[in-house]
């Protein structure tokens, strides 16, 4: 196929579901506008108004959120499907003197969280749990102690959730992690004013004794969903595609650099600043000659932790083999994504194969054909999508309705990229 047109990706998601709990613990009411529609993001709505913050409808438009000091829910707190609601939140309830519930849906249910709840308990948070190392669990905060901590996994909600802790605890905290995680916590509560600095990697945040402000907050498009329109560009046999307003922090960028290593360049243009966070705007064509395959370093990672299902789809069209390193941490997000890409990338007649905490895949040129199993997770859905836009490609999902937990117009907008104007159509 061929692309044209320009595309505005949704609202970042981490920055979402961010903005809406330090606005939910703001005094006065936060106006947030580009905020991600997505079912995740409605996820952590809904828990917030569970513990009385008054959060308008997440749709189109801007919503607000009248803070207030949050009181004990009636009932449990369903996180759906979204690991950073769950984890984020029990940061926010460790500072806080009543019980609550957290639960969430089948997949979420089996993803690990101990890696919160160690260093919360360690804060002096009280949580019981029901099922071992899973969701449910009962968390009951109060008093809580400083915390010096080295998170054993690169995880940005870990680094968030004890964050929120010192905040809600009013305590200082001081985390250091294996390799630099996203940033978009840090960020916003330095743009909030927060005492917050970063030596050598330590990050140290000493709440501030006043409550936060209210604010107002423009959100960034979210690069991973626009990595996978990207990917189409790169992949298409022609034309031109400007995806607009796509955030760009460092922390999340891994995705553009590994694009670059395999040979085709995105450029960035319009430059811009929005509440702390860098935007830019990106022009994709497709790649001037065959991708070539890369060595993705463990230090990458966390840069580019969601894209790894679209660098293997686009992997598995360049010359040679590529190598993710140390990319355990894909077993346990929303489905067991590392045996799940290899599976997959097999059933279409591409040779991957997940061994230890590597994953390895090599390129082929033959048309991708066969079904694919996402689990409902919505980025194996959408990664193979686009495998599906190769010419002769017969892929088959075997759902699409999970896109709408973090890109509910995933769909309209990969169609609104093809040009038509060849006269050749595409099914
Ligand atoms: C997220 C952090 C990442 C990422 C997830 C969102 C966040 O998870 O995979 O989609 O908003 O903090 P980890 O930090 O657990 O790797």
């Amino acid at each position: 196929m061929k692309v044209r047109g320009t595309v505005r990706p949704p609202g970042d998601k981490s920055i979402s579901h961010r903005a809406l709990m330090l606005a939910a613990l703001a005094r006065g009411t936060s106006e947030l506008s580009g905020l991600l529609t997505g079912e995740d993001v409605k996820s952590t709505a809904r828990v917030l108004r569970q513990l009385g913050a008054d959060v308008s409808s997440v749709g189109a438009g801007t919503v607000t959120v009248r803070g207030s000091r949050l009181s004990t829910p009636a009932s449990r707190l369903h996180c759906g499907n979204s690991g950073t609601s769950a984890r984020l939140l029990l940061g926010v309830l460790a500072g806080q003197r009543f019980p609550a519930t957290l639960t969430g849906d089948a997949s979420l249910r089996r993803r690990p969280m101990r890696r919160v709840t160690e260093p919360l308990r360690a804060m002096g948070a009280h949580i019981e749990e029901a099922q071992g190392d899973a969701l449910p669990l009962t968390i009951r905060g109060g008093r809580l102690h400083a915390l010096t901590y080295t998170t054993p996994v690169a995880s940005a909600q870990v680094k968030s959730a004890l964050l929120f802790a010192g905040l809600t605890g009013s305590v200082a905290v001081t985390i250091r992690e294996p390799y630099r995680s996203r940033d978009h916590t840090e960020r916003l509560l330095l743009h909030l004013g927060q005492n917050l600095r970063d030596d050598n990697g330590a990050i140290s945040y000493q709440p501030s004794a006043v409550k936060l402000p209210a604010f107002r907050l423009s959100i960034p498009g979210d690069a991973s969903s626009a990595a996978f329109l990207l990917a189409a560009a790169v992949l298409a046999e022609g034309g031109e595609l400007l995806v607009e307003h796509v955030g760009v922090n460092p922390t999340r960028t891994g995705f553009l650099v590994v694009l670059e290593r395999m040979g085709a360049h995105v450029e960035r243009v319009n430059l811009r600043d929005e509440g702390g966070e860098p935007v830019a705007d990106l022009i994709a064509r497709p790649a001037p000659a065959a991708l070539r395959g890369t060595e993705i370093a463990a230090a990458e990672v966390p840069t580019l932790v969601d894209e790894v299902p679209i660098l293997a789809v686009l992997a598995s069209r360049a010359a040679g083999e590529t190598s993710f390193r140390e990319v355990g941490e894909l077993r346990v997000k929303e489905s067991n994504r590392l045996e799940l890409i290899a599976a997959n990338l097999r059933a279409v007649g591409v040779e991957s194969e997940a061994r230890g905490n590597d994953l390895f895949v090599r390129g082929t040129t033959q048309p991708p054909r066969g079904r694919i199993e996402t689990a409902r997770d919505h980025r194996l859905a959408m990664a193979f999508a686009v495998l599906g836009t190769l010419p002769g490609a017969d892929v088959r999902l075997s759902e699409r309705a999970s896109v709408a937990i973090s890109y509910p117009r995933f769909f309209a907008d990969l169609r609104s990229l093809r040009d038509t104007r060849t006269g050749k159509r595409e099914a």
